[in-house]
């Protein structure tokens, strides 16, 4: 059993609470901030739009971002959307969409006006033109940045604003979606208010998933702790087709100094500057491992740190190269940030240690978000659109969801959005699980259980994984699970998060075990090759969808 934290028995008592809305954003990231704005500018909403989020809006993944959103701007003459298109298909290892990459980069240079239009700024030179900026693997400085190194703070500032003074749009603070209401069709969503022990059932049109990714999988990671991959498993639970699970990207450079929920990143720009890797002898070791050293794909350097780190014991970032008041000007927020280390970055070497950063897997959509259940979709970091492979491109991740944030909008416009006023057995029974009138729940420590997931999944199935190693993950996890006493109702937001935590663990460890070769993120050291055919793999868990035709395919239960 896992470790009470005391004896006390919790008794609850709470009217079940319904709402009808035509729909529902769950998640306050860029994603869900702009659709929650591009949906309300755009599309009839007879019974409204309602925003929920479990933490304070702004509060995500979103608002750490630090290097930049690619823009393939027109009047960027060094730059075009072919070019674009090659590296981020490059960088995917061989397993990005072509017609995803094409629809996104094709949207760059639209998104970010827009996105002027809502009051987000992006740097700009002494002349007034955008300041461009170099991430890996890209070829040429395609890379927009606002307040130094702070971008996603500044777009996530601009559109909480916005947000913040629609009067139409409904807004749910630190409450959590626990259940998406699904028949042959998804029609709501339970959510849980933290602050008043309340559950209430959200009957809605459509509903969209902007939660985030799954950081928080694992021990060392850049991810503050709401990124616990809640929209993947609720997404899972309902029936829809999962995408490209074995892929976590692990970003080479964050901060070695250890804190419990997040490592403090440090952004990959400062090596498009010009800092460089080097071991504990002040020696640059990436001339061994890539022909572009630094600025090789992120999944190529993180391995090189791993492997320094193994043989070495600690890196480092040298940005001493790079000039004192460019770097103060330039990263300011890393600057300071490790200078409340006594660490001088334009003095002193930064030490660094790769760290779970991005997940290029998830729910799998079309490029109108759709997901395989009817009336569910997915955008952000949530969503497996193809676009990332098997090893996302520097900053495409803003991009992604901003475009995939706008491309719904115009989607929605031709649906009829009115919110269901019945419903049938299926889904009556789910919401009896929560509206049981009494329910007694014994405190547990959750970060105990917590703390031993992520380290069962940084040990067994993080950057070098193998069939032992994943077999061992998968057991160890199987007992955390029998271990966990919670059927449908938590005691808090962070017991529903470690219950989602177990649920997309195992679907990692299960994608990673069937992918029998190494591709971008996912290396196998049973397997260190790469085979010659690209193939998806799908996780599924059988309920209410089509499966894809494509005998290309593989299906992990
Ligand atoms: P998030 O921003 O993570 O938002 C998810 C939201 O969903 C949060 O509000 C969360 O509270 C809410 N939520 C989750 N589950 C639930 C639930 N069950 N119920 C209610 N609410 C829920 N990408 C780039 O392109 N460029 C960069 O420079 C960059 N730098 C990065 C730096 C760091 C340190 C990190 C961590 C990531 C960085 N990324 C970068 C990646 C990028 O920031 C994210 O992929 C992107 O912001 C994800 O946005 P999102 O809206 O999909 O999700
Ligand atoms: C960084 O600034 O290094 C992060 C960029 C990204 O994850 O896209």
């Amino acid at each position: 059993m896992l470790p009470l934290k005391s004896q006390n028995v919790w008794f609850r008592i709470k009217e079940m609470k319904y709402s009808n809305y035509s729909a529902v954003i769950i998640g306050s990231g860029i994603a869900g901030l702009y659709a929650a704005l591009k949906i309300r500018q755009q599309v009839n909403l007879p019974d409204g739009l309602l925003l929920i989020t479990k933490s304070k809006l702004g509060e995500s993944n979103s608002r750490y971002a630090q290097g930049g959103m690619v823009g393939v701007m027109k009047e960027n003459h060094a730059d075009s959307t072919q070019a674009h298109i090659s590296d981020t298909i490059k960088a995917g290892a061989g397993l990005s969409e072509f017609n995803t990459v094409k629809f996104v980069s094709e949207k760059s240079d639209m998104v970010i006006r827009d996105l002027l239009e809502f009051g987000v700024e992006f740097d700009k030179d002494e002349n007034g033109e955008f300041m461009y900026t170099l991430e890996a693997a890209h070829s040429v400085n395609r890379v927009l940045h606002s307040g130094g190194d702070a971008t996603g703070r500044m777009i996530e500032r601009a559109l909480c604003e916005k947000v913040k003074e629609n009067p139409d749009i409904d807004v749910y603070e630190k409450t959590m979606a626990v259940e998406l209401l699904v028949n042959s069709e998804c029609r709501g969503v339970i959510v849980f208010n933290e602050i008043t022990q309340e559950y209430e059932v959200i009957y809605s049109s459509c509903v969209i998933l902007a939660t985030g990714g799954a950081g928080q999988l694992y021990r060392y990671t850049t991810n503050p702790a709401g990124a616990s991959s809640d929209g993947i498993a609720l997404a899972y639970k309902a029936g829809a087709v999962l995408q490209d699970m074995e892929f976590i990207q692990f970003h080479p450079t964050a901060l070695a100094i250890d804190t419990e929920e997040h490592l403090f990143l440090i952004s990959e720009a400062l090596r498009g500057e010009g800092a460089k890797l080097v071991d504990s002898d002040g020696r640059e070791f990436m001339y061994k491992y890539h022909e572009l050293k630094e600025l090789a794909p992120r999944d190529v350097v993180t391995r090189a740190n791993f492997n320094e780190m193994i043989d070495k014991s600690n890196v480092y970032l040298n940005a001493t190269c790079i000039d004192s008041g460019k770097l103060a000007k330039r990263f300011p927020n890393i600057s300071r940030k490790c200078l409340e280390y006594g660490i001088d970055i334009s003095k002193d070497f930064i030490p660094v240690t790769p760290a779970a950063h991005y997940f290029m897997g998830g729910v799998k959509t079309n490029l109108n978000g759709e997901t395989s259940v009817k009336r569910l979709f997915a955008i952000g970091e949530t969503a497996s659109t193809g676009l990332h492979g098997g090893n996302r491109l520097a900053s495409n991740s803003l991009l992604e969801c901003a475009v995939c944030a706008y491309a719904i909008a115009k989607h929605l416009k031709s649906q009829e959005l009115k919110s269901p006023k019945q419903i049938d057995k299926k889904i009556k029974a789910h919401i009896d699980e929560y509206s049981d009138e009494a329910v007694f729940l014994e405190e547990i420590d959750i970060e105990i259980p917590r703390k031993e997931l992520r380290n069962i999944m940084w040990e067994y199935a993080g950057i070098l994984r193998s069939e032992k190693s994943l077999v061992k993950a998968a057991q160890e996890l199987e007992k955390l699970r029998c271990n966990f006493p919670r059927g449908s109702k938590c005691l808090n937001i962070e017991e529903y998060e470690l219950r989602h935590m177990i649920c997309t663990s195992g679907l990692i460890i299960n994608a990673a075990l069937a992918r029998k070769e190494s591709r971008g993120a996912h290396f196998r050291s049973d397997y260190p090759q790469t085979n010659e055919e690209c193939i998806h793999s799908i996780a599924c868990s059988g309920e209410n969808i089509e499966l894809p035709a494509s005998k290309e395919e593989i299906f992990v239960k």
